[in-house]
């Protein structure tokens, strides 16, 4: 498992995320870390529809628990990444976030 400081709490807006790119993580795609009121979850950064990225810049995607993809507007939930709504399908995989003083550090399963 790869863990690795990814960023700073204050950096990452309520509803909005962090997303780490695979030449960062070893992973097969970008992670997005949402920031959900003073928690953090990871998912993968590819929505199971049509690959939309959810984590894209500027937008606030995430709130209570519900990751909503910009493009469809398919949902996810943000803790277990199982598909919720509809074009969405299927499951994102997820990884772990602790949090470590002002710090963020992701562990990529
Ligand atoms: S690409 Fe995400 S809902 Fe269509």
């Amino acid at each position: 498992m790869t863990v690795l400081h990814i960023g700073e709490i204050n950096d990452v807006e309520d509803g909005h995320a962090l997303v780490v790119p695979p030449e960062q993580t070893g992973h097969d795609q970008a992670i997005a870390v949402f920031r959900q009121g003073e928690e953090f979850f990871a998912v993968d950064d590819v929505c199971t529809h049509l690959g939309a990225s959810l984590g894209k810049e500027g937008r606030r995607s995430c709130a209570d628990g519900v990751v909503t993809c910009w493009l469809h507007k398919g949902t996810f939930d943000v803790r277990t990444g199982e598909a919720v709504n509809y074009p969405a399908r299927g499951r994102l995989g997820v990884h772990e976030v602790e949090l470590r003083g002002g710090e963020i550090w992701l562990s990529v399963r």
